[in-house]
């Protein structure tokens, strides 16, 4: 669900072969052009952030039920920035010092962006000047809900500074916006149960402990924010530019890649979210009150009352992270709800006595997850586990039971391989587009790209599998559409509702540069590598 509305993108184009060129490589009677780059201005003070990841599209007249396919509002993620080209910092030792400045334009630079966008003739353009356009970044003040919200574990926080690592998302049938804070521990750090009491946030131990924060915003001390505070899936309404964005507590405080949506039969709002690490979980929120399609008013509360579920995949069961009804967490310590959903990280490896395995199952990476919008089976990209000897990583599907996403229980299968065979690596992002095709992207880690076992791959790209592949892929059925700019990913893929334009987010081109004078990507412009959300139209 990468857009609101249907898509209809047929894969009937003639397959492009993988690429090594620093270009956005498209199918013969395709095109691009670039709708907006990294630190492009955005009207007022207010700038393009860095590393554009997820892309919905919200056509103009959402609201009223519209469908407009020229007219629109694109959300867009910013992960995370290169500091070299964005605030200037180019120490790669680490040893100097981050200034204020740096750090403040470093928080500008992550977050989203509300773009308004418009199609005149063939080509789109952003709208300057547009009211709806907005920043949301590192320094936007943002409400919390549920059972975090207040708690000791927050600090008794009910309003948090910022949003940051902002990776995938997803799009609510009421029209907002799921962001997700992926990579939260490169900025202000994190607490893990390995540094005991003391680690866990007391007053003794104000500073977090374990990681080195990559991005160095704690040289800004004053400004310093608990790493609690991070982690969340946070919920933005693009149409109001005054609106509050919220953290919701309720859908757990990981790494999270992605939040896929649906509405359960009865009328129940589910997401399922990965945390994209080694060796980490699959989850699932249940909302406890129904969507209500005449009421935007009530369905914005939908994500603050539920249940948190973590995927048990040897017993193909989806367990509680109930604080109340299951004994474990109170009995490994756990204060309360909100306790257990702050450190939903290690609740979820609490050993079950009975199988004497953790009570979430440690997966390879997961990366996007996507409902099918017909059978509505769930689609995950596991992209890669080195720990593990699986480098190319796979696309599992499950079946909830009795197809309903409400269920307790579950099956799965793996879907697809990556591989030479298949000619995909390291799958990340996904979509479905109305004819049920399977656009899947690929991020193989720029370090890896072209070289050794990846060598055939050559630069990322955007796959099809073709609609209706009842048994899974196998080579051949696999086709590619694009691909991305030197050592770039191709991130956030949302088709309009017409399916004849998809947006994509060039990610990272020259992610791999070591002096910003000698880029290893120049692409857009043959200067410095910039990320871009492009345009690409073609599509019949
Ligand atoms: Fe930000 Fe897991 O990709
Ligand atoms: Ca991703
Ligand atoms: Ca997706
Ligand atoms: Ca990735």
């Amino acid at each position: 669900s990468g857009s609101p509305g249907g898509q209809k993108a047929a894969a009937s184009f003639g397959p492009i072969q993988p690429s090594g060129e620093d270009d956005v490589v498209l199918p013969e009677g395709f095109k691009y052009e670039i709708v907006r780059s990294s630190g492009d201005p955005m009207g007022g003070d207010m700038v393009y952030g860095d590393h554009n990841d997820f892309v919905a599209y919200f056509p103009v007249d959402a609201l009223d039920g519209g469908d407009n396919s020229e007219d629109g509002i694109l959300w867009v993620n910013h992960e995370y920035v290169n500091p070299m080209f964005w605030s200037d910092y180019t120490d790669t030792e680490g040893a100097t010092k981050k200034t204020k400045e740096q750090v403040d334009r470093e928080k500008a630079g992550v977050g989203g962006s509300v773009v308004r966008v418009k199609k005149s003739g063939d080509a789109w353009k952003f709208v300057e000047g547009d009211g709806m356009n907005r920043r949301i970044d590192a320094t936007t003040p943002m409400g919390v809900t549920g059972p975090a919200a207040g708690s000791d574990r927050m600090k008794g926080a009910t309003e948090v500074i910022g949003t940051l690592a902002n990776c995938g998302g997803g799009v609510t049938p009421w029209n907002t916006v799921l962001t997700c804070e992926e990579n939260f521990q490169d900025y202000y750090g994190q607490r893990t149960d390995d540094q005991g009491e003391a680690g866990q946030g007391t007053d003794d131990s104000p500073e977090p402990l374990e990681i080195a924060e990559t991005y160095r915003w704690l040289d800004d001390p004053d400004n310093a924010q608990p790493p609690e505070h991070y982690g969340w899936i946070v919920e933005i309404d693009p149409f109001d530019p005054d609106s509050k964005p919220r953290k919701h507590t309720w859908l757990g405080r990981v790494r999270h890649e992605n939040a896929a949506i649906t509405v359960s039969g009865s009328g129940k709002v589910v997401v399922y979210t990965g945390h994209d690490e080694e060796d980490q979980c699959i989850y699932k929120f249940v909302s406890s009150g129904t969507y209500d399609e005449g009421d935007r008013e009530a369905n914005m509360d939908l994500l603050s009352d539920g249940m948190l579920y973590v995927a048990d995949f040897g017993q193909g069961k989806w367990v509680a992270m109930d604080y109340e009804n299951n004994p474990i967490f109170k009995d490994n310590g756990y204060k309360d709800q909100g306790d257990v959903l702050v450190r939903t990280i290690d609740a979820a490896k609490l050993e079950d006595p009975e199988t004497e395995l953790p009570i979430g199952t440690p997966m390879d990476r997961c990366e996007d997850i996507e409902v099918h919008p017909g059978t509505g089976q769930v689609y995950a990209a596991l992209t890669n586990n080195a720990l593990h000897g699986n480098f190319f990583g796979q696309i599992i599907r499950m079946t909830e039971k009795d197809d309903d996403p409400e269920a307790e229980e579950f099956s799965y299968e793996i879907f697809a391989t990556g591989g030479p065979q298949t000619g995909f690596a390291s799958p990340d992002n996904l979509l479905f587009d109305d004819d049920d095709n399977l656009w899947v992207i690929t991020d193989i880690s720029s370090s890896s790209l072209g070289s050794g076992i990846y060598s055939t791959f050559k630069n990322n790209g955007a796959f099809v599998l073709p609609g209706g592949l009842e048994g899974g892929a196998s080579g051949g059925d696999i086709v590619q559409f694009a691909s991305a700019p030197v050592e770039a990913e191709l991130t956030g893929p949302a088709f309009t509702p017409d399916g004849k334009t998809l947006f994509l987010a060039v990610q990272h081109p020259g992610e791999e540069t070591e002096n910003p004078k000698e880029p290893t990507s120049t692409w857009p412009n043959g200067d410095e590598p910039k990320s871009s959300v492009v345009a690409i139209t073609g599509f019949a």
